[in-house]
């Protein structure tokens, strides 16, 4: 029966961490996977999760089957953070809000129904995007093609192409955007582009499908979200995933969602009615426990104000890595300007580096990144970073 089968790939992402587990080198770092490591270089468990995990636990419930589309209190208190608390959208019932499976279940949902209700349309992702946004809407069955996104000359967005890439796709084309802190290279567009993007999109009548994973770890949780507000406002129908793995230190609860944004309550109730089905058909419905602690969290306001407050924690001390990093590769005699990294967003940089490079760090040092050149500064820390600077220089 398995005869014919051929042994795939590894992950390009998750595949590292298995071989960063095999890895015998004491001084081995792991800068592959989106994980936010605090300065002792651990994965953290946020005061408020665990206090909300104590309420919870004080008062047990027993397990029941959730709705398929989750828990209301959840879904609701995503459409507050996402959406904003006096979203009109919101208020009249236009929005369909469901739990999902992480982030990429949230992407996975909306592909699957967007492939049963526009079978011919194009998925556009950037160039370069997240590894899995190519995966996971060509096994939806879409041919994903990329728009111009990088600009590895500039060290930044290549924004004149990207827009013209958008302007020339064919209209029910859907078109995947970064709401915030772009993976791989961590280069945000401005507010200001942003607009242009929605003109664009809106004028050539394509699907927008946003994915936010990053929300707070840019500027904040209002700065990082303003984008949805112009889409929003632009009268758009659009998608949004969210994911709560990085915001939440929460990975592997699998704590994510999916809005999509309609134009009426009624088609707001039919777009739901097909995502259960979706849902359904692929999981019955999604576990309680994470949702359960970030429903408790965001609709307790000491517990979110606490949330908040380690949010903002997370997000300052990738920024001082960033500088850090910057005056260290000084420091080792490297000549090239590298202060681009204080200009990008988020748990990730785009270092520049090739692959070749990329690989020496890991056979020759044990320093992991993803073969793109992506590293993952969210897992630097005051510790790990001579060892990180010193192998770059090395390879450099
Ligand atoms: C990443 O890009 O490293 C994260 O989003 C984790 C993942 O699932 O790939």
């Amino acid at each position: 029966l398995f005869a014919a089968v051929e042994m795939a790939p590894r992950d390009p992402i998750l595949g590292l961490n298995e071989q960063f587990n095999a890895d015998t080198n004491p001084n081995k770092v792991n800068l592959g996977v989106g994980v936010y490591f605090d300065e002792n270089g651990k994965l953290p468990l946020l005061k408020c999760v665990a206090q909300a995990e104590k309420q919870m636990m004080e008062a047990p419930t027993a397990r029941g089957y959730l709705p398929i589309d989750g828990i209301a209190a959840y879904d609701k208190a995503v459409q507050g953070l996402v959406f904003g608390a006096d979203s009109a959208a919101v208020k009249e019932g236009r929005v369909a809000t469901v739990q999902g499976i992480g982030g990429t279940g949230g992407l996975k949902i909306g592909a699957d129904f967007l492939k049963r209700l526009n079978p011919n349309a194009k998925v556009l992702i950037s160039d370069p995007s997240w590894e899995n946004h190519r995966a996971l809407f060509t096994n939806a069955g879409f041919t994903v093609d990329t728009y111009p996104y990088y600009d590895a000359a500039k060290k930044g967005v290549n924004f004149d192409a990207m827009l013209a890439g958008l302007k020339a796709a064919p209209a029910g084309t859907v078109v995947v955007l970064h709401a915030c802190c772009h993976n791989p290279t961590g280069y945000d567009i401005t507010p200001a582009q942003w607009a242009q993007v929605v003109d664009a999109v809106k004028a050539a009548k394509l699907v927008p499908f946003l994915d936010m994973a990053y929300q707070g770890f840019g500027e904040g949780i209002k700065e990082d979200g303003a984008v949805i507000e112009q889409f929003m406002a632009a009268g758009l129908d659009f998608f949004v995933s969210t994911s709560f793995s990085k915001s939440f230190s929460l990975y592997g609860e699998r704590v994510g969602a999916l809005s999509v944004v309609c134009e009426s309550k009624d088609e707001a109730a039919r777009v739901l009615s097909q995502l259960k089905i979706v849902i359904r058909t692929n999981y019955s419905n999604p576990p309680t426990h994470g949702a359960q602690v970030v429903a408790t969290v965001l609709n307790t306001p000491a517990l979110r104000t606490l949330w908040e407050e380690e949010l903002a924690g997370m997000r300052v001390r990738i920024k001082e890595m960033r500088t850090l990093l910057v005056e260290k590769l000084k420091a080792a005699g490297i000549k090239q300007d590298m202060s681009f990294i204080t200009s990008q967003k988020g748990m990730f940089s785009y270092s520049g580096l090739s692959k070749d490079q990329m690989q020496r760090l890991r056979s020759e040092f044990g320093i992991y990144g993803v073969d793109s050149g992506r590293i993952c500064v969210a897992a630097l820390n005051k510790k790990n970073i001579d060892a990180v600077v010193s192998a770059i220089a090395k390879v450099s």
